[in-house]
């Protein structure tokens, strides 16, 4: 049985100030529920501030990416070794990465690799295009980015990993992937290629995330689906109401 996971991504959101208040709003909702892994995805520049808040609670804390390096020149980056200093998880490979930064399935491949060497967890970011989802590529895409992101990625470290299917047309949208189609994208494109690469029962034990509108209203029926088992949550984790809501429907 997978353990719910739900994760809020707050992207570039929230001065210090303004995380340590959204967190006293959202604690008591999110310490209520206990069964579902809760994750909060600070901004780089707040997550000592969130780190001491959520210190005692089970509550973890996620950073939106990392690079692959361990130190060196590369002005403006954070290390892996910097990321763990705070956090459990990290996001890795987000489309708007992909898109703003030219992130590959390489680039996204390294810096899993690089993640779990230092003791993080990787949050894996997969989803096609409106483009691609409309000259039916969306199959051919989700499952090169599933294969190429975990390339060479040790079986023994794979159940630990989360992977989030985030359509791209419809983040920040308001436009969300119905819970039906969303459930066969994941069994077809992510779960069906995990297994080809690491075996059944490995496949069987990745949470696999929904992204992309994801709201207190329809969160329950993406959780209902069998394949799965939470949501990674952009614009309705920046409201301590909302994201407790879909928490709790989880
Ligand atoms: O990483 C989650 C994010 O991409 C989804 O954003 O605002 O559509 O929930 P949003």
């Amino acid at each position: 049985m997978r353990k719910p996971f739900v994760a809020g991504n707050w992207k570039m959101n929230m001065t210090v100030e303004q995380a340590r208040a959204l967190v006293a709003d959202m604690l008591p909702g999110l310490q209520a529920v206990s069964s579902v892994e809760r994750v909060i995805c600070p901004p780089f520049t707040a997550l000592m501030a969130v780190s001491a808040m959520l210190a005692g609670t089970d509550i973890k804390l996620g950073a939106q990416n990392l690079h692959a390096k361990a130190s060196g020149a590369y002005t403006g980056e954070v290390s892996p070794a910097m990321v763990k200093e705070f956090c459990s998880y990290v996001i890795i490979g987000h489309s708007e990465r992909r898109r703003d930064f030219g992130e590959t399935d390489e680039i996204v491949n390294a810096k899993v690799k690089a993640a779990f060497g230092v003791g993080l967890m990787p949050i894996v970011c997969v989803g096609e295009t409106l483009e691609e989802n409309e000259s039916g590529r969306t199959t051919e895409v989700v499952t090169r980015q599933v294969k190429q992101g975990l390339k060479d990625l040790s079986p023994e470290l794979a159940p630990a990993l989360v992977i989030a299917y985030e359509p791209v047309w419809a983040i920040g949208t308001g436009r969300a992937s119905t819970a039906e189609a969303a459930n066969q994208v994941i069994a077809e494109t992510i779960r069906k290629p995990l297994a080809e690469m690491f075996g059944k029962d490995v496949a069987e034990a990745v949470r696999i995330l929904y992204g992309g509108s994801a709201n207190a209203a329809n969160a329950a029926e993406f959780f209902g689906m069998p394949e799965i088992d939470g949501a990674l949550v952009g614009g309705a984790s920046l409201k301590a109401a909302d994201f407790a809501k879909i928490v709790a429907a989880d």
